[in-house]
């Protein structure tokens, strides 16, 4: 199968989460914008603390998975299942909020530089209503691979093969089977990745100029490029040396139902964890709701 080209571009747009953090969305900045099964893509990349201290404060999710990678500072993650993990540089957090979890990410610096993303992977019908999950991924847990002409790829999730073998990412055996590779590419080089074809694939590039895809499209810093379909992908750059995530996944085709921080399949679905998260039962399992009679019988 032919490699992959760029079939959209989606330009990030400045907007802002939590209790005022600045970001910049890509993918999911409108609900006509997800890359199924990925429903959002944010950048956070401030030197400048009133854009992050504030934090993101107690809040719920339900239906998917959060997914945080750090590149510069320092986030503290506290939930309602009673996880508590420090993320730093380089470090990974991968979270299942599947039926519902009450968490905080605060800054734990008030100066220099924050920098990461957030990625929010949707999770299939069967699977929303399970009992949420959370890792924390450290750094140095997070395979490496140095590529010949002096580039470098991190495997955080799914397996990628190279003519030397498959490197297995930090995560792996998910039903929607995330590919989520940071790539660093010098000047004057390229690379090819393979991508499981009928994968769901985009590319987002943070740092400097590259030249994607069979059609060598240039995407701008800060700029997503979802992919048509294919086996493999070529990004070749300049003058400039490029760093780019690559996300590829299965697609889940089912209907998705959004109200903020809940992503379900029905209106009634969404309606249901609204009401939860009101009366306190979003993070209870059925039958420790219904022993503490927090539903009202039917
Ligand atoms: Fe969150």
């Amino acid at each position: 199968m032919a490699g992959r080209t760029v079939e959209r571009v989606i330009e990030s747009v400045a907007t802002s989460d939590g209790a005022g953090v600045k970001l910049r969305r890509s993918v999911g900045s409108s609900q006509f914008l997800r890359h199924d099964p990925f429903l959002m893509l944010d950048e956070f990349y401030s030197d400048n603390p009133d854009d992050y201290i504030a934090g993101f404060p107690s809040h719920p999710h339900r239906g998917f998975e959060t997914v945080t990678y750090m590149l510069d500072g320092h986030m503290r993650h506290e939930d309602s299942v009673g996880n508590r993990g420090d993320l730093g540089p380089g470090d990974v957090q991968w979270m299942s909020a599947a039926r519902g979890i009450i968490h905080s990410e605060m800054p734990q610096q008030t100066e220099g530089r924050m920098r990461g993303f957030q990625l929010w992977i949707n999770l299939p019908a069967t699977e929303k209503m399970k009992d949420p999950g959370y890792r924390d991924i450290p750094s140095e847990q997070i395979p490496g691979i140095s590529l010949d002409d002096g580039g470098e790829v991190r495997v955080i999730a799914g397996t990628l093969s190279q003519r030397s073998g498959d490197v297995k990412g930090a995560v792996t055996s998910l039903t929607t089977d995330p590919l989520y590779l940071d790539v660093r590419l010098p000047p004057n080089t390229s690379v090819e990745l393979p991508i499981k074809p009928g994968y769901n694939a985009f590319v987002y590039l943070y740092d400097g100029d590259a030249v994607v895809g069979e059609d060598r499209q240039p995407l701008k810093r800060r700029t997503a490029g979802l992919l048509c379909d294919g086996s493999e992908l070529r990004v070749e750059t300049e003058n400039s040396e490029a760093r780019f995530l690559l996300l590829a996944g299965k697609p889940l085709s089912e209907p998705v139902a959004q109200y903020g921080p809940f992503v379900m399949n029905t209106r009634e679905e969404i309606e249901q964890a609204v009401q939860d998260y009101q009366n306190g039962s979003l993070t209870l399992t059925a039958e420790q709701a219904q022993r503490l009679k927090v539903f009202p019988p039917s």
